[in-house]
């Protein structure tokens, strides 16, 4: 087990677009699992490949913080193919620590990825599954939960933001 760093706002690996996943090595699998202690030790419910600096378009979600029995999962290469409905839901960010914000996306998605065994898997996903999947896609494209507030929210926390940006650029 490893726990890896998660960078901050203000870090620029949180805004660069990342490159696919061409073949899943030992080194992926070995990635997977560290986000995946990395994602639990730090209480998320998700957490993808730049917030740990590395820019791979992987995510992990703690599937068991949606339904008792699953284990957390490993989503590679992730794609949406299909959006329906709208939904407003309160996020937060690993990255953007005592900072939350509400957001509006589709309720309902239907998605692409392939897992840690290679296996290209389709599913469609809705209410919180569907919220986080998409919150950690934006991740691999340099988009962060707060880009999404409206103007008003987003002004508001604006002192804490630069707080943020602040106290990590110093590290
Ligand atoms: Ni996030």
């Amino acid at each position: 087990m490893a726990v890896l760093p998660i960078i901050k706002l203000g870090h620029p690996g949180l805004r660069k677009v990342a490159n696919p996943v061409e073949e899943i090595t030992p080194e992926i699998r070995e990635l997977a699992g560290n986000m995946i202690d990395t994602m639990r030790v730090n209480d998320g419910i998700g957490l993808a490949a730049p917030q740990v600096n590395i820019l791979k378009r992987m995510f992990v979600i703690d599937l068991e913080l949606i339904e008792e029995e699953l284990a957390p999962q490993a989503y590679l290469n992730p794609e949406i193919l299909e959006i329906e409905g709208q939904e407003k839901m309160e996020e937060g960010c690993l990255s953007i620590p005592d900072v939350r914000g509400d957001v509006v996306r589709p309720f309902q998605i239907r998605v692409r990825y392939q897992d840690l065994d290679g296996q290209t898997r389709e599913e469609v996903m809705d209410d919180l599954l569907a919220r986080v999947f998409q919150h950690e896609l934006d991740h691999l494209n340099g988009v962060l939960f707060i880009d999404k507030l409206p103007v008003i929210q987003r002004k508001l926390l604006e002192p804490r933001l630069k707080q943020i940006r602040e106290a990590f650029s110093l590290l």
